[in-house]
């Protein structure tokens, strides 16, 4: 393959060059993605500033875009730079995920090492990497080991992404204190305040934007304020001293990351943040078991158990026995407890020194339960609310995870339910300092707790976490998390999630990577006003919609003995993928999604819609050649209406082939779900 790569002569204009005395314009550099779709310049202004501007297929995307940095120690690191040097290459490999959305990733890229030096008599210097995809790119910064910048304290990083054309921009706030549990805006990109990334864009023109990051190790989240008019810039998360991040060189910063896409599908089925991340560092992962769990969980949000003890307490031996039983007779792999430990009495929100992650209550036997279920061949899923006191919780983590291993339980959910800010971690100082849940220390702090977990060989899924990043590749017991409004919100939520929520997570959170957000729900009056804001056949189609490799059948157990018709998708629905494919979409609007199961020949589909009925075609031409399929279709019967009418569903089967197109109705606040046998 040839590497496009292009380095541009100084180019006056003529009139400029006949009017003034000739000052040297400043070189360009530039790269291209393998099919030359993707372009990008970097280059100085006269004063030595740096920048980068982004083309696809010959039209500006990126308008030229400031880089550079504000440091607390040490004069700006933004202007007086030359280019000093550069490099290219090219790679071309394809990886193989050990659970995932597919089996098998291309990473195909062009990359421009890009290094800038100051004039000044402190020279100091620093590389710019940009990865050019057919699917878009990621750049950062690097760091060298150098005389002049030994420890910095980054005040503010000056990245932008100067919007070239008007958009419509899907968001959530960032710096508000629900973290990342809102509702998505879908407003102007003018209208864009500080946001969370990923932030989706979808231009006048239809073009499909992401911008994200990738590797978040050591440093701060990035969130995106709009400086004026299209040019956001990146506003990184507040750090607990002086400096957003302290690092010592050498250091590398977390890719800042593009997708680029005609349609919204394409966003979702780019590989491009696992790409930049780094291989699997574990080793031997096949102790990672993706699977379907139940839990101990609903009735409390529903407030028919409790955390805490008393009289109510959902965690007990039998309650949890029933669950065990249920699991087995089902084929569900884990059942998931909390308010297991010592701390929930009281209130457990602000009061995360109080818990205890080895000491059970008096009515959960916890090594009996442990036994019974492995008899069973179940597991418990352990649980480790913190309530955001990350410092208490390394006190006892280690014996909270060698508790579990010696027991079997080899995943765990962990929890940090705190206002944004209100998280705890120990300084350098040694004090208790509180923190933002994306700062520099707690991305430490999930990095210890995941590689911690995985030398017991658990797996870990976060809630309230930190966002994803991708590091599922390089850590492949980071098996999921929540990170958005989860269906909890459908519990108690004033509002509750609304219809359209789901399509927005497609092409938006769930662009990070995999969300645990507990679907399956058939009892839809809740405390929340509007209930369960979906239809019966919609729950089951976000299976297939919403990733996750760990994904709870989230209802009261009564409600799936009491319903199995529909509960038969759930049980038969897998987690693991051998290929996902996207068949239509809107942003938040629709999706439909099919997805080939990684352990047989059977493909699912799961399409999804917002308030609004609508019929959407599926060809179903991703069926393997010269098969014919038994489709089990759950779709929305004549009177189903998310408000209404939301347990209307019709069960039925028909026999298709690859040449089958299926008109999928979809009612107001409905969905479908096809699971395609293979005979
Ligand atoms: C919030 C989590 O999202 C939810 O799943 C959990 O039940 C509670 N915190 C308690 O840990
Ligand atoms: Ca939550």
């Amino acid at each position: 393959m040839l590497l496009r790569l292009f380095a541009l002569t100084a180019l006056l204009f003529s009139a400029h060059a006949l009017a003034a005395p000739a000052r040297p314009v400043p070189p360009k550099l530039g790269v291209a993605s393998p099919n030359g779709d993707i372009a990008v310049q970097i280059t100085t202004d006269y004063d030595g500033r740096p920048s980068y501007a982004v083309s696809r297929k010959g039209k500006p995307v990126i308008a030229p875009s400031r880089l550079g940095f504000l440091f607390l120690d040490a004069p700006k690191f933004e202007r007086n730079f030359v280019i000093a040097g550069h490099k290219t290459g090219t790679f071309d490999q394809t990886w193989e995920q050990p659970w995932g959305e597919r089996r098998s990733i291309r990473n195909h890229y062009n990359e421009l090492r890009v290094t800038l030096t100051e004039k000044n008599a402190l020279k100091r210097s620093f590389d710019v990497v940009f990865r050019m995809y057919d699917d878009g790119l990621g750049f950062r910064y690097e760091f060298p080991d150098q005389a002049a910048l030994k420890q910095v304290k980054i005040g503010e990083e000056l990245t932008e992404f100067n919007i070239v054309e008007a958009a419509t921009a899907w968001w959530i706030p960032a710096g508000e204190w629900n973290r990342e549990e809102y509702l998505y805006h879908r407003t102007p990109l003018q209208e864009v305040g500080d946001a969370q990334t990923p932030l989706t864009l979808r231009t006048d023109s239809g073009l499909h934007v992401s911008i994200h990051e990738a590797a978040l190790v050591d440093y701060a989240g990035m969130n995106l304020t709009r400086i004026e008019g299209r040019k956001l810039r990146a506003d990184l998360t507040p750090g607990i001293g002086d400096g957003k991040v302290v690092r010592s060189a050498p250091f590398d910063t977390p890719w800042r990351t593009l997708q680029l896409s005609d349609d919204a599908g394409g966003l979702v089925t780019s590989s491009l943040i696992l790409n930049l991340n780094e291989p699997n560092k574990l080793g031997d992962v096949s102790w990672i078991t993706p699977m379907k769990y139940v839990g101990v969980w609903w009735e409390m949000h529903l407030d028919k158990k409790t955390w805490a003890s008393g009289p109510k307490h959902g965690a007990t031996n039998e309650n949890v026995m029933r669950h065990i039983d249920f699991a087995a007779k089902h084929g569900f792999g884990g059942v998931l407890v909390e308010g297991w430990n010592v701390g929930w009495d009281g209130d457990w929100f602000g009061n995360g020194e109080e818990f205890s992650f080895t000491q059970a209550y008096p009515d959960f036997d916890i090594e009996q339960l442990a036994a019974y279920a492995k008899s069973k061949n179940v597991r418990l899923i352990g649980h480790h609310e913190t309530s955001g006191h990350a410092a208490h919780y390394e006190s006892q983590m280690e014996a909270g995870f060698d508790l579990y291993r010696r027991l079997g339980i080899n995943a765990v959910k962990t929890g940090y339910v705190a206002d944004a800010g209100q998280a705890k971690v120990i300084g350098s100082d040694g004090k208790l300092h509180y923190a933002w849940h994306e700062g520099q220390d707690m991305a430490r702090h999930h990095l210890k707790v995941v590689t911690e977990a995985a030398e017991r060989r658990i797996a870990v899924n976060p809630h309230e976490p930190i966002k994803d990043t991708g590091l599922r590749r390089t850590y492949p017991n980071w098996i999921s998390r929540e990170g958005a409004r989860g269906m909890e919100f459908s519990a108690w939520g004033e509002p509750g999630n609304p219809p359209e929520h789901e399509a927005n997570l497609v092409f938006t959170r769930l662009l990070a990577g995999p969300m645990d957000y507990t679907p399956g729900i058939f009892g839809m009056k809740t405390r929340a006003p509007d209930g369960v804001a979906t239809t019966w056949a919609k729950q089951l189609a976000l299976y297939v919609v919403i990733y996750s490799p760990l994904q709870m059948a989230a209802d009261l157990l009564d409600n799936y003995e009491n319903n199995p018709a529909p509960f038969q998708f759930i049980k038969d629905v897998p987690v693991d993928w051998e290929d996902t494919r996207v068949l239509n979409g809107e942003v938040g609007d629709f999706v439909t999604i099919a997805r080939k199961d990684r352990h047989s020949d059977n493909w699912y589909l799961g399409a999804v819609s917002d308030e609004e009925g609508r019929e959407l075609s599926a060809p179903l031409s991703f069926l393997d050649p010269g098969r014919s399929y038994t489709a089990q279709i759950y779709r929305d019967g004549p009177k189903a209406d998310w408000k209404k009418a939301p347990e209307d569903i019709v069960i039925e089967e028909r026999n298709v082939t690859r040449t089958d197109t299926l008109t999928l109705r979809l009612a107001p606040g409905g969905g479908q779900a096809i699971r395609f046998v293979a005979q």
